[in-house]
């Protein structure tokens, strides 16, 4: 009986994962498939408690007391940390596979065929890769440990070299799983190789690898699923090491790097200006008050909303810029680049929270062909994304990467409190041509003096 019911619970948690993707791709039926995850997750957990095989619950109460301590703090992190609390998770993840693997082996290797031997030794290497490769990510994205890329002299093939020694003891084990001593071996190789993975990658392509760990933490998952014969567990990994692969390529796509390039390119070093030129370029700055004069006698404008817009936690004022523009009868749009803020669909989840219509929000594509038409382009917080240098300098570290034509509007206005660089640590050129105007200060409070002066409470 118990398995009938664990069975019927795992095929509705299996269900509920597949509707679960498919909701959290749109935006207005997001929150319905974070419901339905969760709901699949208590199905999974539920169904796998009432197994037969546990023999007493008190470690499992323990365990579970001990992640609530320290999952419930993990969500409650701003939206901005949410690839740092991603990295963790995936670390935990990880590391729970890896450390089943462990105790299945001990447990019973020689019982094993070569194809669950062969799970297993995936199951293992890909976690005790992922858990340090996931703490390294957490710990540059967090700036805890250098967020510039370290190279040296044949790093990679180093690299492949201590991954190929984890794979040629996995294989020797496979073949004879008698041979004890070559499962610390494999398991050193691979928390080695998750630290090696990660050193030469600067901080701005953590993103794109943590949802390549991701994959990985899905692939040891599923794995283990084969090891323990649990039909959930390779659905759920499966899913997960499938959807974490496409995320990063379409990461990859979005800012036009090959997977090689964003593991073995050192992308991020930050570039001091090269030349005496650039320092003695000027920028134009305007106030408040002027800016909010070219917004008003505007017909268009378009906003281009970035990461410093997350960190000032602007959009609802963006969205009281947008109600007294639009009452004024100023057409206001967005402009959302794929890879704006830190993580996919940043801008649209900070958009939707401030209740801007979706139908104001447009795809890079469609922004770029109307820029050339639009008055006040008005860059809120956003600066690689609209650099003009992906486009011509080959020298670039964004070169390739499809950016806003920001440049293209009549006027352009850009909101940032100082002449920093962005992620990838390059000088935008945006900021010295004759049309831009830069707008200098916090964006939250800039936005909320535009709309003081727009609404006559400017106090002049
Ligand atoms: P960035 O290029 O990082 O620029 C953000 C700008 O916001 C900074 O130049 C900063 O300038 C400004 N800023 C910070 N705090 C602010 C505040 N409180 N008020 C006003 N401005 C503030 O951001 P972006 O244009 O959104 O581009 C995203 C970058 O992340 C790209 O390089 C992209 O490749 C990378 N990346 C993104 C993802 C995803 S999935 N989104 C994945 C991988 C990599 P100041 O310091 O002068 O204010």
């Amino acid at each position: 009986m118990n398995e009938l019911i664990r069975d019927v619970c795992y095929l509705a948690a299996a269900a509920s994962f597949i509707l679960a993707l498919k909701w959290l791709s749109a935006v207005p039926t997001a929150r319905r498939g974070v419901l339905i995850g969760v709901a699949g997750m208590v199905l999974a957990v539920s169904g796998t408690l009432i197994q037969k095989e546990i023999v007493e619950y008190k470690w499992i109460v323990i365990a579970f007391v001990l992640g609530t301590v320290v999952g419930v703090p993990l969500a409650n992190i701003p939206m901005t940390a949410v690839p740092q609390r991603t990295a963790l998770s995936h670390a935990f993840g990880a590391l729970a596979a890896a450390l089943v693997g462990t105790a299945e082996y001990y447990l019973k290797a020689t019982k094993f065929t070569h194809f669950e031997l062969s799970a297993l030794a995936l199951e293992v290497v890909l976690g005790f890769l992922t858990f340090t490769a996931s703490l390294m990510a957490f710990g540059k994205l967090q700036e805890l440990i250098p967020t510039r890329p370290i190279t040296y002299k044949n790093q990679n093939i180093v690299n492949l070299g201590v991954l190929a020694a984890a794979i040629i003891c996995s294989v020797l084990l496979v073949l004879d799983p008698t041979k004890s001593y070559l499962f610390p071996i494999i398991a050193g190789l691979a928390l080695t190789f998750g630290v090696m993975l990660i050193v030469p990658i600067g901080g701005a392509d953590m993103p794109t690898v943590i949802s390549l760990l991701n994959s990985y933490a899905g692939l040891a998952a599923s794995a283990m699923g084969f090891v323990l014969d649990n039909k959930l567990l390779i659905i759920a990994g499966a899913l997960d090491g499938a959807s974490g692969l496409i995320l990063s390529i379409i990461m990859c796509k979005a800012m036009n790097r090959s997977f090689t390039n964003v593991l073995f390119g050192a992308f991020g070093q930050v570039q001091t200006a090269s030349s005496g030129e650039v320092e003695q370029r000027t920028v134009r700055s305007a106030t408040a008050e002027e800016a909010a004069s070219f917004l008003e006698a505007a017909s268009s404008v378009m906003v281009i909303p970035g990461y410093g817009m997350a960190v000032a936690q602007a959009q609802h004022k963006v969205r009281e810029l947008f109600d007294v523009l639009q009452k004024k009868g100023v057409e206001m749009r967005f402009a959302i680049h794929p890879v704006a803020g830190r993580m996919p669909g940043h801008m649209n989840v900070l958009l939707a929270e401030a209740d801007i219509p979706y139908d104001k929000l447009l795809e890079m594509e469609d922004a770029n062909s109307d820029l050339p038409q639009v008055d006040v382009a008005l860059v809120i917080g956003a600066n690689d994304v609209t650099n003009p240098a992906a486009r011509h300098d080959k020298n670039s570290p964004i070169y390739g990467m499809p950016i806003i034509d920001v440049d293209k509007a009549r006027t352009v206005m850009v909101i940032k409190r100082s002449m920093n660089p962005g992620f990838a640590g390059v000088e935008n050129e945006l900021y010295f041509e004759p049309q831009t105007l830069m707008l200098f200060g916090d964006a939250k409070s800039f936005v909320s003096d535009l709309v003081k002066e727009l609404s006559g409470g400017g106090g002049h």
